[in-house]
């Protein structure tokens, strides 16, 4: 029988119930969605099999691409035509060769050298977060006072937003995030959108030496798909990392003997960090939608055309065919094949930005408040159990 999906979390540090379940009885399995049916995708080796198959698209506009599904309604003529005006540059949702030829202008951001000059600016960022929470009193919400403004910032340093207009940068990734709705939403994507065209159009009158200068110089796309690219950093970045440093803290707080050695010895910060992700699994599913686009056997199903799959992340990050008693948080443990950062030629194009964004950031914090303290049991804190990235909304510390 077919598996309703998706199912909610019930536990903050633990997949779905159901994922255990399924796992077990197939590494692909037949789901029923709001409206209508896909392939879901449980296990670790199969999840890599269809991430890097060349048969399976990622696009939402590839017949059968079941992420349109999920909502109860089907989409109106003014949804899909105000989407497919955002559609450009955002190349997460492209196909090769459409998205290598946008991949592969960023790849140079990304490399290693550059995560490595970006580290003392990070530090710096993460140090006055920590001063302006400590110079505030004894306790703080470390959502709102940490978590959203760093990778926010992050972003700036990594676009060269202006110093000057980096507190309205903030504010509005801010709102983006923590909207009640969709019209707020909304309005903060048009409000962001509208930020970025003009930040564009200040390097494409002044190429400055940074990654928006860079790119305008090469003249490889139009200033809308320049926008579009710009605004896929942002919304990858923010979010995932947002809901990462919570997470992270809260579990550490949660496992004190683990944080001792962590502060003991600062060489199990990169062992640490990966356990995290694949611990919290926060995009699960929600990245993961794709469509066959040929007849495909896969974990001894046959798959046509026109299917569509959701590969569970938070499923393969748990599959204990490759990580030994998964639902333990354990920062000595081999986590780095976790598909946490995706795998195949989507996989996560920031993620070594992010591996150390989330290492300067938990090993300041608990360097600098090792008393750290959370202020409430886990039953009291309010998880996003709904949302398609895991996290939690506040997070009350005091030191
Ligand atoms: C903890 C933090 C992060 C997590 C868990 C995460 C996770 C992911 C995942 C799962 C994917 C693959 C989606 C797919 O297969 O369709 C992805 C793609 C991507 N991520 Fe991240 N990400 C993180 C941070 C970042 C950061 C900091 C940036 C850049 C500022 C970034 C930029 C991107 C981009 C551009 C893609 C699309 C790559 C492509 O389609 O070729 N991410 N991320």
């Amino acid at each position: 029988m077919a598996q309703d999906f998706p199912v909610q979390r019930t536990c903050p540090f633990a997949p779905p119930a159901e994922y255990a379940k399924l796992r077990d009885e197939a590494p692909v399995v037949r789901a029923k969605l709001p409206r209508g049916e896909a392939w879901l995708v449980t296990r670790w080796a199969e999840a890599r099999q269809v991430l890097s198959s060349p048969a399976i698209s990622t696009a939402t506009t590839t017949p059968g691409s079941p992420k349109p599904l999920m909502s109860p309604d089907p989409p109106t003529p003014e949804m899909l035509e105000e989407l497919a005006g955002q559609r450009h540059g955002v190349f997460i949702d492209m196909d090769p060769p459409e998205h290598t030829r946008y991949r592969k202008l960023l790849i140079p951001e990304f490399s290693y050298r550059r995560i490595k000059e970006m580290q003392p600016g990070m530090q710096a960022t993460a140090d006055r977060l920590i001063d302006d929470m400590l110079a505030q009193g004894t306790q703080a919400d470390l959502v709102e006072a940490f978590a959203l403004p760093l990778p926010s910032l992050v972003i700036c340093q990594l676009l060269g937003v202006p110093y000057s207009e980096r507190e309205f940068f903030q504010n509005s990734t801010r709102r983006l995030l923590t909207a009640p709705d969709e019209v707020g939403q909304m309005a903060a994507v048009g409000e962001l959108r509208e930020f970025l065209s003009g930040l564009v159009a200040e390097a494409e009158r002044a190429p400055g030496d940074d990654l928006l200068g860079r790119l305008v110089t090469a003249r490889a796309v139009p200033h809308e798909d320049m926008v579009g690219m710009m605004f896929l950093l942002l919304v990858a970045g923010h979010e995932t990392t947002a809901n990462m440093l919570p997470l992270s803290v809260l579990s550490l707080v949660r496992h004190p003997d683990q944080l001792r050695q962590l502060l003991d010895d600062p060489g199990l910060w990169p062992g640490a960090v990966e356990e995290l992700l694949r611990f919290h699994s926060i995009v699960d599913w929600a990245g993961f939608d794709r469509a066959a686009t040929q007849d495909i056997e896969i974990g001894g199903r046959k798959l046509g055309a026109g299917d569509g799959i959701f590969v569970l992340g938070a499923s393969a990050n748990h599959d204990e065919r490759v990580f030994p008693d998964p639902d333990r948080f354990d920062i000595h443990r081999e986590a780095r094949p976790h598909v946490a950062f995706g795998y195949g030629i989507h996989q996560c194009l920031g993620q070594n930005l992010a591996r150390a964004e989330l290492e300067i950031a938990l090993r300041t914090l608990f360097e600098r408040i090792p008393g750290l303290r959370v202020d409430a049991p886990d039953e009291e804190l309010s998880f996003k159990y709904s949302a398609t990235v895991f996290g939690v909304d506040a997070l009350p510390v005091s030191w």
